[in-house]
């Protein structure tokens, strides 16, 4: 089947879904300027996100760490929500059921107008203590060098409200997910611009695949295994979502 018959296929199937699941990575958020995680621009003064985004890296260097955050804030607060993250807050307006869970902590889905949005990696725009598990609170701040790192008004030591390489899920979070999927079958489910690392990510897009659901996935570089997506698009979110509207 071409993209064309693809698309009209999907479109179809997506204009009768009662219930429509989408999984998000880096890559939708590519076309709004926001380097990928694994991409060759995912490095920032020669460290890769591995090493920063890691309980292990703050420790060692708190002050790196934040800095990186600060810098990805400040790219994301000048990017703004793309056509892909639009199609997706349109399908999730004519959609009966929804949800959409995001590996992403840029918040351009909620820009964009979605609603029903699981953060499963947290936010960059929170923050919370780095010990002691203290509540995240809402910090939009775009930090002054000499500000780093970024420390409560006792002193005490605060992190992005990010999940880490090593850390467990958010409970809640995982739950949220977990409960849509197992609460009826999904129609139609999209997995976009994830490299789908991930075993939580691959077992979210099988799920709607065995109760029937018509699994579609958009990246240049299709990701998933072999027999979950029906229809693979291996092409940029932003080009191919409009389309299925
Ligand atoms: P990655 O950087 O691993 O993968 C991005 C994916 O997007 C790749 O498969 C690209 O081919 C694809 N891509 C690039 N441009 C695209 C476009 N215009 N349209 C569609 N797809 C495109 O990012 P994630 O899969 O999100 O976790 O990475 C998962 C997690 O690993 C991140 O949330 C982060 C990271 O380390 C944590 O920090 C815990």
């Amino acid at each position: 089947m071409n993209d064309q018959d693809s698309v009209a296929w999907v479109r179809a199937r997506l204009k009768q879904a009662r219930k429509v699941f989408v999984l998000t990575g880096a890559g939708i958020s590519a076309e709004s300027g926001i380097p990928t995680f694994r991409g060759p621009e995912g490095y920032w003064k020669n460290y890769s996100p591995q090493q920063l985004a890691s309980p292990e890296g703050f420790a060692r260097d708190p002050k790196l760490v934040w800095e990186w955050y600060n810098h990805r804030r400040r790219v994301i607060a000048g990017c703004e929500p793309n056509a892909a993250h639009r199609a997706v807050a349109e399908i999730e307006r004519r959609a009966g059921q929804f949800l959409l869970c995001t590996q992403n902590v840029d918040g351009l889905h909620q820009r964009a107008g979605s609603r029903c949005v699981v953060e499963i990696h947290g936010s960059i725009w929170r923050t919370r203590p780095a010990a002691g598990g203290g509540a995240p609170f809402e910090d939009r701040t775009i930090y002054d060098e000499d500000q780093l790192p970024v420390r409560a008004p006792d002193g005490a030591l605060l992190r992005p409200d990010v999940v880490w390489f090593g850390e467990a899920l958010p409970a809640d979070a995982y739950a949220r997910v977990d409960a849509f999927l197992t609460s009826g079958p999904v129609d139609v489910a999209f997995v976009i611009g994830t490299s789908a690392v991930f075993p939580y990510i691959v077992r979210w897009a099988a799920i709607p695949r065995h109760q029937g659901a018509l699994v579609v996935e958009i990246n240049p570089a299709p990701s998933l295994p072999e027999n979950i997506a029906a229809v693979r698009f291996a092409a940029k979110a932003g080009d191919i979502l409009p389309q299925l509207l």
